[in-house]
Parts: C-alpha cells; sequence; structure tokens
C-alpha cells in the first residue's frame, strides 16, 4: 500500500475509533448516551448542593470530601432540613470493600428527664417536643463531619467547607418550590423567633440571590476552627444564650461533650445481594434487613411491580417489622437492642408463618408494641468517586425546618429531634401512637431514628447507594426502591420515580401516594380488609446504582429540586 494511503487509513481507524469512543463516554465528561456517567456522581436534595459535591469531585477531593462539602451546602441551600444545627448517619463502603458508618445523630441534653414533656396532671404536652427551645437535642453534624473527614478525607477541611461559606456569603437562587415554602413558613418562624429579622419577609421570588451572613460567620469559624469553631466559642455562646432566652436545656457542658460514634455498619443479604447499612440509634438498618428477609422467599418478580400480591405482601411485612422496631429498638448505648436476634433471616420466616393471603392481619392481632412517630422533613444524598468509593449521608432537623429556632447572631435553625423520643412510654402520643421504654429519653441518649442510609454490593463490587428522608416512610422507601431495581428490573431513575406506598403497624393503614395504584388492584385488596389512605408524595429517594458496564446511573427524586450531576 502507497504510504500515505497508509497514513491515511490508519487515520481514519483512528478517527473512527475516538468518535467510538466520544460516543460511549462523551469525552472528558465521562458521559455515555444513556446519561450515565464513568467518572462519579452527586445526587442531593438541592442543584446548588450537587454542584458543590461535583466540584469538590472534580478537583480531586473523594466521596467523603464531596460529602462533607454537601452537608454544609445544603445547611445554607436547605434549610428545611440541610443543617449545621441537627445530625444524621454516614455509611460508607471504600472502593476497596473496607465499611464504616458514622453516628452523628443529636443527643438529649444533660438536663433532660423522661417527663419533661409532661403537665402536672402527667399528659403529654406535645408543642413543646416539636417547636422552640426545648424541642432542641445537642447537635451532631459538625462533630460528624469533622471525624468522616478526619478519617476518610483527603482535601483539606478548609477547602471542604468553603464551598459552603460562599453561598452563603453571596447568596444563591432559590428555586421556586422555595420561594413557596418560604413564604408559607412565616408565619411560625416569626412565632418562634420573636424580635429577630433573619429569614422573614413576605415575599420570596423564584431566583432571587439569598445570602445568610450570619451563617457565612459560624461557617468560617468552623472553616478555621473546626469542632471548637461550633461547639465552644462564639458560636457555643450564641447557642447557650439562645437556650437560656426560649426556655432551651442545652449548656456548653453539653456542646463541650458531644461525640460523633463510629459504629460497626449492618450488614446483611438479600439474594446475591450485601446490604450495608445503619445501626441502632437508627431502626431504618435493623428494619430494612427484616423486611428484605421477610420477603425474599416469594417471587416478587413474578408476582410484578405494585400487583396486588406483592402490595400484600410487603403490607404484611412492614406491619410486623414495624410493631418491632416499636418495641425493640432505641440507644444502644442505654439499651440492649436484640439486633442479632431481629436481624436472623429465621426470625422474619416466623414473622411472616401467620400471614394469611385471604385477608388482612390486624395490627391490633399483632404483639403490640410502641412506635414512635417522626415527621417527615430530612434529606439524603449519595455520592460516588472516581475511584468509586461510595457514601450515603441522610441527616436533618427532624421537623422541616426543625424546631422553627434561629441561633441568634449565628444563622442556623436547631432542630427539633427530642420528638423522636417517646415523650410518655407506654401512652399514647399526639398522633395517637405509642412510645416504647426503649426510647424514652434519658440524658445523654440518642433518640431512635429511622434513617436508612444505605450501600449495596454485588459480587463484591459496589452495586447501589440510597436512602431518603420521610420520617418513618424512611425505611419502606429504601425497601422498595430496593426491589424495583432487584426484582423488577428498573433503572435507577424509575426506580426512585416509582409510587410508593407505606404501613407501619399503627394506625393500620396503608399510605398511598396519589393515584398510586390500579384501581382493580386497590378494590380487590378492600375487599380482604386493607384500608388505604393516598397522600401527595412518600420520601424523596436520591440514589445511585452502578451498571454493569462500570457507569454510574443516578436517581433523582422528581418529588422535589433534586438533581443528579455525574463526570
Ligand atoms: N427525624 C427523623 C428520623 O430520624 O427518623
Amino acid at each position: 500500500m502507497d504510504k500515505n494511503i497508509k497514513n491515511l487509513s490508519n487515520l481514519l481507524i483512528l478517527c473512527t475509533f475516538s468518535l467510538f469512543l466520544t460516543a460511549c463516554v462523551g469525552g472528558q465528561t465521562g458521559r455515555n448516551n444513556s446519561g450515565q456517567y464513568k467518572n462519579g456522581m452527586v445526587v442531593s436534595a438541592h442543584p446548588e448542593a450537587s454542584k458543590v459535591g461535583l466540584d469538590i469531585l472534580k478537583k480531586g477531593g473523594n466521596a467523603i470530601d464531596a460529602a462533607v462539602a454537601v452537608q454544609f451546602a445544603l445547611a445554607v441551600v436547605y434549610p428545611d432540613a440541610g443543617n449545621i444545627g441537627g445530625g444524621g448517619f454516614l455509611v460508607y463502603r471504600s472502593a476497596k470493600g473496607e465499611l464504616a458508618s458514622l453516628d452523628f445523630r443529636e443527643k438529649a441534653p444533660g438536663k433532660a428527664t423522661r417527663d419533661m414533656y409532661l403537665d402536672a396532671a402527667g399528659n403529654a404536652i406535645t408543642e413543646k417536643s416539636i417547636f422552640g427551645h426545648l424541642a432542641a437535642g445537642v447537635p451532631g453534624s459538625v462533630d460528624g463531619m469533622v471525624k468522616a473527614h478526619a478519617k476518610f478525607g483527603k482535601l483539606s477541611w478548609a477547602e471542604v467547607v468553603q464551598p459552603a461559606l460562599n453561598l452563603a456569603q453571596n447568596g444563591f437562587s432559590i428555586t421556586e418550590s422555595q420561594a413557596r415554602e418560604f413564604a408559607g413558613m412565616q408565619k411560625s418562624i416569626k412565632k418562634y423567633n420573636p424580635g429577630k429579622t433573619y429569614f422573614i419577609k413576605d415575599k420570596w421570588t423564584k431566583g432571587e440571590l439569598w445570602a445568610q451572613k450570619d451563617l457565612a460567620k459560624t461557617l468560617q469559624l468552623i472553616r478555621d476552627k473546626g469542632r471548637d469553631g461550633f461547639y465552644s466559642g462564639e458560636v457555643a455562646d450564641l447557642i447557650v444564650a439562645e437556650m437560656q432566652k426560649g426556655g432551651g436545656l442545652i449548656t456548653k457542658e453539653d456542646l463541650k461533650n458531644y461525640q460523633a460514634q463510629w459504629r460497626d455498619p449492618l450488614v446483611g443479604n438479600y439474594k446475591d445481594y450485601k446490604i450495608i447499612t445503619m445501626p441502632p440509634p437508627s431502626s431504618g438498618g435493623i428494619a430494612l434487613l427484616q423486611l428484605l428477609n421477610s420477603v425474599e422467599g416469594y417471587p416478587l418478580k413474578r408476582y410484578g411491580f405494585n400487583s396486588d400480591s406483592t402490595i400484600q405482601l410487603l403490607v404484611e411485612a412492614e406491619r410486623r417489622v414495624y410493631a418491632d422496631r416499636a418495641t425493640h429498638l432505641g440507644d444502644p448505648d442505654f439499651y440492649k437492642v436484640p439486633q442479632k436476634y431481629l436481624i436472623n433471616p429465621s426470625y422474619s420466616t416466623q414473622r411472616m408463618g401467620n400471614f394469611n393471603w385471604n385477608r388482612a392481619t390486624l395490627s391490633s392481632d399483632i404483639k403490640a408494641g410502641e412506635a414512635p412517630i417522626e415527621s417527615e422533613e430530612t434529606t439524603h444524598f449519595s455520592i460516588v468517586d472516581r475511584q468509586g468509593n461510595a457514601v450515603a449521608v441522610t441527616t436533618t432537623l427532624n421537623g422541616g425546618y426543625g424546631s422553627m429556632v434561629f441561633v441568634n447572631g449565628a444563622g442556623f435553625l436547631l432542630n427539633n429531634e427530642m420528638d423522636d423520643f417517646s415523650v410518655k412510654p407506654g401512652t399514647p402520643n399526639m398522633f395517637g401512637l405509642l412510645g416504647g421504654e426503649a426510647n424514652a429519653i434519658e440524658p445523654g441518649k440518642r433518640m431512635l431514628s429511622s434513617m436508612t442510609p444505605t450501600i449495596l454490593e454485588k459480587n463484591g463490587d459496589l452495586f447501589m447507594v440510597v436512602g431518603t428522608p420521610g420520617g418513618s416512610t424512611i425505611i419502606t422507601s429504601v425497601f422498595q426502591t430496593i426491589l424495583n431495581t432487584i426484582e423488577f428490573d428498573m433503572s435507577m431513575q424509575r426506580a426512585v420515580n416509582a409510587k410508593r406506598f407505606h404501613h407501619q403497624w399503627l394506625p393500620d393503614e396503608v399510605l398511598i401516594e396519589n393515584g398510586g395504584f390500579d384501581s382493580l388492584v386497590r378494590v380487590k385488596l378492600e375487599g380482604k380488609g386493607y384500608k388505604f389512605r393516598e397522600r401527595k408524595a412518600i420520601g424523596r429517594v436520591d440514589a445511585i446504582l452502578k451498571t454493569k458496564w462500570g457507569y454510574y446511573e443516578g436517581g433523582a427524586d422528581p418529588r422535589g429540586d433534586d438533581t443528579k450531576l455525574g463526570w
């Protein structure tokens, strides 16, 4: 062949090959034609927070660096649940398969007492555990981030805090749903923050730039001093002054003593999958493993997605697991949780033994226990970095905007996590549910949670990172999202979008998302004694799936502003 022709044909082969590669991985971005990414991914509740996480990954940070940056960014751009005044849980799996889980859940203040929300006649004063200063537990988020970063972080602490500081200092564009929600919050914020101007204005407009100078000052202290920037010095003084003004209990001692805790992650199996999830004081991990154990022996694939058989089976599993959750789960540092027993597959098989396909089991026939109520506002994010390290973080103030109390001068909201305790063990709480001894209030104890940050492995490799907000519905949303992928072969986004349902033993009803089921399926199940209640949305799952080709496919919940970004 003539040399020139040969060069030309080599060039052509090279061009064709690079075109093929570009089509496959989208050049530098690592994106393929299916919108999956090779180099990493962040899925969180707010576009600005996801962007912060992605920037950290791109500049060489690992999944933990990105998680710390996203946690702080959410505290700025997503004040309904993102926080430095709350707490949460983190589950980690390194690319090599090393596992860790971090408990940065809030704690009851040292002066908390078992009956602190009861009046003289012994009746629960529910407003006190939900709103205002007395509702706040000692925050854990800042210490949690410091510990996560110290153990696994790669970039400097300042580098991972700075993006949130920039957002607080320079402002960020609020989304349409935030404009609506912030306007709707004004009455409550004014009520619990008399005389303050922070976050108080009647008109909020989509796209307006919102800067938070006090929060920026606090973040600067955290950036420069790490945990001391929050748990001692100026910010601690402001928290304690706020407590004293509003009758709250958190003291300087409480703040100084707070320590997030590394715990052994809970590990179980479902078919070929290894489930790595959060142990107590979250109930989420144990309950998730129990749910998976309860349904593993049934041919779900054959029943089909949201068929009457699938719904019935899942509801009966959920009913039994939530009854157990109420009775047996609490902070393991204060209460002996029968963890091994509950997650043994044979225990779940035995629990499902009295399930009858012909009619609904009555919750009153299931061993009565106590089901602590949790409100719905929390947030979750999932991250995978270029090396394949994965992290799942669920974090919360408890209710939307927590206790509604802003720390004067420090620019952040305090949680109302004390309401996750059983305010009055053994008697119905404000929602008609019972509270258990295992989760009674004690000084320094962590309140029971449902948060379920979870990572799945298949054949020794990363398979999924998943989690959601949603109070007691967190566990069932994670459970159903996992089944949607494994059993019903859905892509990550479809699994997240799919309509969800929830049963929590008491009240004895199945919550379903509006238009969630085929009407015939509903009629059939009603005929067997199931009661349904519709509501707008259940959970906001943010998840990442690793495909068999090694790409990351995100599932960002369309129920919110949730955003997936990859590279
Ligand atoms: N506050 C919600 C939860 O921890 O489950």
